[in-house]
């Protein structure tokens, strides 16, 4: 295990080479990571090492090693990922945070997560908010899937999935709150075609050339998804914070703010609807 650890990390790119590596071989292995330097002499089987070589060729591609492992750390779950989802982001920890402050505990409210993924935000509130009904919506029926599977293996029963276009999907029902990471990168920035993102769906992450196509579909739709004085919440770029507000105040939200995240950028904004008069 020592000279294949040595050889992969010396052919993998960055600072993360080594522990990427220690990564794969302890899910080769199915072993924790910590018994590699328990049993550093241990010799793998040769279908082992084939499989390690295989899953170190798919990262030297650029394959994620979410995607390589099959499941990735968020909120308090590790969740299944693949190819067909977005790897959760630690980003997006931010708009659950922001969407249970909005959620009092032990009101039986009604939540939408409009673009699901892998279920991380739809399926984190869900298990923070045992009485809320959660509806998990997605375009990518593979999408669907994978989220339901985590839903299942986490024992998470508030939550339904629905299949459709933005607010669509949501039918004729009413929310207290909807929740969104949508694609927000802009179509040509140079980042799609670099790291992890070249592997990720191109639907889960850029929206027309400002980036903004599904954020301006999804706020005009909400109001007519949303009870009086429900929130909006949605993700967006760091850059972006003003445009969302303004789409946001210009739809009649009120209240209209952003948050954010631990590097300071404004990541999320957020408003509501007024109340019933
Ligand atoms: C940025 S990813 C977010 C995934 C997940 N919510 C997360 O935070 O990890 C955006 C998601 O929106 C979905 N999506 C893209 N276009 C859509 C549409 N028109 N209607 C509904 N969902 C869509 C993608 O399939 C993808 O799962």
């Amino acid at each position: 295990m020592r000279a294949l650890l040595a050889d992969a990390s010396a052919r993998l790119p960055g600072e993360e080479a080594r522990a990427e590596a220690e990564r794969l071989l302890a899910h080769v292995l199915a072993r924790p990571r910590a018994w590699l330097y328990a049993w550093p002499e241990h010799l793998p089987t040769p279908e082992q090492c084939a499989a390690f070589e295989r899953a170190i060729s798919e990262r030297q591609r650029g394959v994620p090693v979410a995607y390589l492992l099959g499941h990735r750390a968020f909120w308090t779950f590790d969740l299944a990922v693949t190819p067909a989802v977005l790897i959760p982001r630690p980003e997006t920890e931010r708009l659950v945070e922001l969407a249970l402050a909005r959620l009092p505990r032990e009101q039986a409210l009604a939540v939408a997560d409009l673009g699901t993924g892998s279920g991380a935000v739809a399926l984190a509130i869900a298990s923070e908010r045992q009485h809320a009904r959660v509806l998990a919506t997605d375009i990518s029926p593979d999408a669907l899937a994978v989220a339901r599977s985590n839903a299942a293996r986490l024992g998470i029963a508030n939550i339904a999935f629905a299949e459709g276009d933005w607010c669509a999907a949501l039918g004729d029902a009413h929310f207290d709150l909807i929740a969104s990471n949508p694609p927000y990168i802009e179509g040509r920035d140079p980042h799609l075609g670099e790291g992890d993102l070249r592997h990720e769906p191109a639907h889960a992450l850029s929206s027309g050339a400002d980036g903004l196509d599904a954020i301006r579909t999804i706020i005009d739709a909400a109001p007519r998804h949303l009870l009086p004085g429900g929130s909006l919440l949605l993700e967006h770029g760091r850059d972006q914070a003003e445009r969302v507000r303004d789409l946001l105040a210009a739809r009649g939200f009120v209240d209209v703010e952003s948050a954010r995240d631990l590097a300071g950028h404004e990541r999320v904004s957020q408003g509501r609807l007024p109340p019933a008069r």
